[in-house]
């Protein structure tokens, strides 16, 4: 069965939370990607592509000689990539079989989800060539709690909930803070390392990624008992106020190398 939480959202609604994600992100994520020298013919692998964006940008860099494989377990969102550079899988990256290695390797908020995330960080490894990269991204949910500035007991009550709902499910919702030495552990050299706390404003993208995460998960978050429907409906207006900041979670990227 698949651990992905959010495997009985609605279409539009994943999509939308999908694209929030990748307005949110993906200047910082473009620009780790820029650091490999990512260029004409590289061959690239998506993992967990999502809606797309990277896929697409990256197709732009490696151009009609390279390749971008996107591949993610739901591939409804990836149909405008027919032809070349791009190809699409759609299945679970543990069990498929793919040809040949590839020079860089990205995933961004994929092994969160997976109970078995060290197969898949030792499949990473294979599939991406002696030399070649990997840069991989994932949040720490626990960030939130830690930091957060502004003391609301209903904000606090949810952000322990994300973090309860992702320990039930047999999941790290620190996960980001164990990325270096898990990715080292599967035998991956490590060149660089950067943590972004999201501290930001209720009208930002992440904000409302996060709103938009709040209102679809609605019933785990309330499940785990440690947040009520009143406390959701708090961090959501919270979420969409602009004069209020509060840290979200952080993101911890790392550019590895296959020795
Ligand atoms: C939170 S979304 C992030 C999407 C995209 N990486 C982004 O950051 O914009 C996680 C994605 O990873 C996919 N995914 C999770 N585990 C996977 C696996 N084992 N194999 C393939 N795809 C997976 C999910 O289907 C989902 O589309």
């Amino acid at each position: 069965m698949s651990d992905y939480l959010f495997h009985r959202n609605a279409e539009d609604r994943e999509l939308g939370r999908l694209r929030l994600i990748e307005a949110a992100v993906d200047a910082d994520t473009i620009g780790l990607l820029e650091d490999t020298g990512v260029s004409g013919g590289w061959r690239c692998l998506e993992l967990g592509a999502g809606a797309g964006s990277i896929a697409e940008w990256l197709g732009t860099r490696v151009g009609p000689e390279g390749l971008v494989v996107a591949v993610d377990r739901k591939a409804s969102y990836l149909r405008r990539f027919s032809s070349s550079p791009y190809r699409v899988v759609e299945g679970d990256f543990r069990t498929l079989t793919l040809d040949g290695t590839v020079d860089l390797l990205h995933a961004r908020y994929v092994l969160i989800h997976n109970r078995q995330d060290e197969e898949l960080l030792t499949k990473i490894r294979n599939v991406v060539k002696p030399g070649g990269y990997a840069v991989l991204e994932e949040p720490d949910f626990t960030s939130a709690l830690r930091l957060n500035p502004c003391g609301d007991e209903a904000d606090r009550r949810v952000n322990e909930a994300i973090c309860r709902m992702f320990t039930d499910a047999g999941l790290d919702p620190a996960y980001g803070l164990a990325l270096p030495r898990k990715a080292e552990d599967a035998g991956f050299e490590i060149l660089g390392a950067r943590a972004a706390m999201h501290l930001c404003p209720g009208d930002a993208p992440i904000a409302r990624v996060m709103a938009k995460s709040a209102l679809v998960l609605r019933q785990e978050y309330t499940g785990t008992g440690v947040a009520t429907d009143e406390d959701l409906d708090r961090y959501v207006a919270h979420a969409g106020d602009a004069r209020r900041w509060s840290v979200y979670y952080s993101t911890v990227s790392i550019i590895a190398r296959v020795r």
